[in-house]
């Protein structure tokens, strides 16, 4: 029902808008629908089998929102109600950000794809904190997605949050954000960990850029297995030039991607049997989410195909791994 009305209805009036007003409109609708309401309407019954453990917080179903879907905490109450076991809001900075000029997001509907090059548009920490303090229930289902321009402003962001979540999202590998590319060695990554287990115990997740040099994970998953409680996220979007877009660059999602995901998530799973991984990146399809799952992710992260398949997709993903 909800496929139908999405596929023939929704999809066809969203995408004759501009995509960010597309998104913005979604967002605000799902914003000031009541919770309860919508529960009553579309709630997703979840089943026991398909939960799942992550660093001992058990979540109803493996599959989440990716980061970004919701950077202001406005739209993921009712996500979680539709099925989604978990959703990552952010990525947020301290500080409300505008973002890149516009154009900044792009549709490729010819491959099911999106290209943006946003670069964290937020209403910054507070605005959220202050959404975050009237929903605390949902905190054992939310990870926040932090980031800075300091490693000192990324500990200062995950204390402000760490009460508030069951895991952290520290986002290193948006690359549509040029502050974050001095983060992505393995000294960097070990210096960042090594102040935030200094200050929480929290559990936290690296999110590490699509990188075509495989090897180079292995540079970057090294400083992740000495801490405690830390896994990865593999990983973001495919960094690509774009004239469409204002900055000429940015970062692509959707389809195509899954393949390089699966790659990255052998590579790594074979050295590293023990690490807690999500995967990112192209995921639409339960013979995707049973292929990931059973080379070893831990859970899984969804954005571009819930825009082009809409919600629908998450009962179908769910029910898919019921009949695995
Ligand atoms: C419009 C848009 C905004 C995004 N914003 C963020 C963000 O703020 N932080 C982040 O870590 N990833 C962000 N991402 C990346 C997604 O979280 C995800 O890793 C990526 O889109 C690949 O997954 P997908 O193919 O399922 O979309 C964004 C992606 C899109 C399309």
């Amino acid at each position: 029902m909800l496929n139908f009305t999405y596929k023939y209805f929704l999809k066809r009036l969203l995408f004759l808008l501009n995509p960010e007003v597309a998104h913005k409109l979604v967002e605000n609708l799902l914003y000031l629908f009541p919770k309860n309401l919508f529960k009553f309407i579309f709630g997703y019954k979840f089943n026991s089998k398909i939960s799942t453990q992550i660093f001992n917080n058990k979540i109803p179903s493996p599959i989440g929102i990716a980061a970004g879907m919701d950077k202001n905490f406005k739209s993921t109450p009712n996500y979680l109600n539709l099925g989604f076991g978990f959703s990552v809001v952010g990525t947020v900075m301290i500080e409300p950000r505008k973002g890149n000029p516009k154009p900044r997001l792009i549709r490729d509907k010819s491959n099911n794809e999106l290209i943006n090059s946003l670069s964290f548009p937020s209403e910054g920490s507070k605005a959220i904190l202050k959404r975050l303090n009237s929903n605390s229930a949902l905190k054992k289902r939310l990870i926040i997605s932090v980031s800075g321009k300091s490693e000192e402003e990324i500990i200062e962001n995950i204390l402000l949050f760490e009460n508030y979540c069951f895991a952290l999202e520290i986002n290193i590998s948006s690359p549509n954000t040029s502050d974050l590319k001095k983060f992505v060695n393995e000294k960097s990554i070990y210096s960042i960990l090594n102040k935030s287990r200094k200050v929480t115990k929290m559990p936290i997740f690296i999110k590490l850029p699509r990188i075509d040099e495989i090897n180079y994970y292995e540079e970057l998953i090294r400083p992740i297995k000495k801490f405690p409680d830390v896994g990865v996220v593999l990983s973001n979007t495919l960094p690509i030039d774009d004239k469409r877009l204002k900055v000429g660059k940015g970062g692509k999602s959707g389809a195509s991607l899954f393949e390089s995901t699966l790659k990255i998530l052998r590579y790594v799973r074979k050295s590293h049997p023990e690490i807690v991984i999500m995967c990112s990146g192209g995921i639409s399809s339960s013979e995707q989410v049973r292929i990931l799952l059973n080379e070893g992710a831990n859970a899984l992260q969804i954005y571009t195909s819930l825009v082009y398949k809409g919600p629908g997709i998450i009962k179908e993903l769910n029910n898919g791994l019921l009949n695995n």
